[in-house]
């Protein structure tokens, strides 16, 4: 470990952030680490904001274990409720809104994402909520509580869970989607198609290649004409990087904060890791950001081990799942451009699609078979490359395609 490394400060107490302090200690760190996060909470990781803690009133804030004693376990300072906002590099300094400054060795940005927001809807007559905080969270759980009529903007993963727990909860739900199918971003259309109707049949309705063009007290009025009645509008469409720390650095962000494979950014001693990092993808064939729990956690542990000195290159393939009623539905690496090869039986509700480029395995998606999307990612992530011959043989089975040949 190198000597100099002092004191490091994490901008931006979220997962990645705290999974990076949490990985530091466990490789033997002795210095400084202070985390800085402009939430009031501790650290939580955000999955449950769209998933448990809209299922049930009572469901508790799951927090990042240690939780509380943070400072008395591991030894680091968390600054809760204090946004940094500018950073110089040379002085190698982090200064707050609250007027502190905070010395470091080593910087991590893991600032994450900020949900885009609808114009539109800035001064709107009508309840509007973002899904991207435990408060969003805990107040769109008292509109459904309240069986609010909610209209949902934007038809990808926020939008449909939320959608899924609305109509759950007894509300009356329309979601909004500019494009011509849900989940365009990630999904091949036969899974969109699938979600749709599962959705439909729990009476949640639908409207394609429409925007919201205004409010009213009670009702949003579309781009298409039509105007819905409802007494909340969620806005789910997207996110973007949190790029003001960047930016102060002279990094180029619009993005993401382009880093290396070990989370060097191009300012010497700082790095960044999780939602705003943008990182090569060898599924992709490009630099992308990857917005999932998976890589918050795996990327930040790497790249923390690299703050401190170690080596260690990180290129997990991004993977994600979303709950949508009774589908679990998984998708590894990129499904976009490719090849689709199904395995197990689409109408079924139990199955796998697997996108080839060429010969080279890019993506996969399973529909309730938790156990191929496994062997999936290892595979994937194991750069093998199985005959497509093979993956096309309902026979074939997965583990072969780890075995030396
Ligand atoms: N009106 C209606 N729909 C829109 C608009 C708009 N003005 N702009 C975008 N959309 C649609 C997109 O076509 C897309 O289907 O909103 C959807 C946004 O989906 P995602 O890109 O998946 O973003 P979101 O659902 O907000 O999730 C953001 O949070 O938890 C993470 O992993 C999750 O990466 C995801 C992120």
């Amino acid at each position: 470990m190198a000597e100099t490394i002092n004191d490091i400060v994490i901008a931006g107490a979220g997962q990645a952030g705290a999974r990076a302090a949490e990985a530091m200690r466990a490789r033997g760190f002795k210095g400084s680490i202070t985390m800085i996060g402009e939430e009031p909470h501790l650290p939580y990781e955000r999955p449950q904001l769209s998933k448990a803690l809209l299922q049930s009133s009572d469901t508790p804030v799951a927090y990042i274990k240690p939780s509380r004693d943070w400072t008395q376990t591991l030894d680091v300072r968390i600054e809760t409720g204090a946004a940094v906002i500018d950073c110089d590099a040379d002085r190698r300094t982090v200064s707050t809104a609250d007027g502190r400054s905070f010395a470091f060795d080593r910087l991590l940005l893991a600032t994450g994402t900020r949900p885009r927001r609808l114009s539109v809807l800035e001064d709107a007559e009508i309840d509007v909520q973002y899904l991207r905080n435990v408060d969003d969270a805990l107040g769109f759980r008292r509109h459904i509580e309240a069986r609010s009529r909610i209209a949902i903007v934007g038809g990808g993963v926020i939008g449909l869970e939320a959608a899924c727990a609305a109509a759950k909860g007894g509300c009356r739900v329309t979601v909004i989607e500019s494009d011509e199918r849900l989940l365009s971003r990630a999904f091949p259309a036969l899974v969109s198609d699938l979600v749709a109707t599962r959705h439909r049949n729990h009476g949640v309705t639908f409207v394609f290649g429409a925007t919201v063009a205004g409010s009213a007290p009670g009702s949003v009025r579309l781009s298409n004409g039509a105007t819905i009645a409802a007494d909340l509008v969620l806005v789910g469409i997207g996110v973007a990087p949190s790029g003001d720390l960047a930016a102060r650095l002279g990094l180029p962000c619009a993005d993401g904060v382009a880093v290396d494979a070990s989370g060097r950014t191009a300012v010497p001693d700082v790095f960044c890791a999780g939602d705003a990092a943008l990182q090569w993808s060898r599924c992709h064939g490009r630099a992308i950001r990857v917005e999932t729990w998976a890589n918050a956690q795996n990327q930040a542990i790497a790249v923390a081990a690299n703050m401190i000195g170690e080596t260690r290159e990180y290129s997990d393939p991004p993977w994600f799942w979303t709950d949508q009623y009774d589908l679990n539905i998984q998708v590894t690496g990129d499904m976009r451009d490719a090849d689709h090869i199904a395995r197990g039986d689409p109408t079924g509700g139990r199955f796998s699609i697997i996108a080839l480029r060429g010969n080279e395995l890019v993506g996969a998606l399973s529909v309730n078979a938790a156990k191929d999307m496994a062997m999936l990612r290892r595979i994937i992530a194991a750069g093998a490359t199985p005959l497509r011959a093979d993956l096309e043989s309902p026979r074939y089975d997965l583990r072969a395609a780890l075995k030396p040949q």
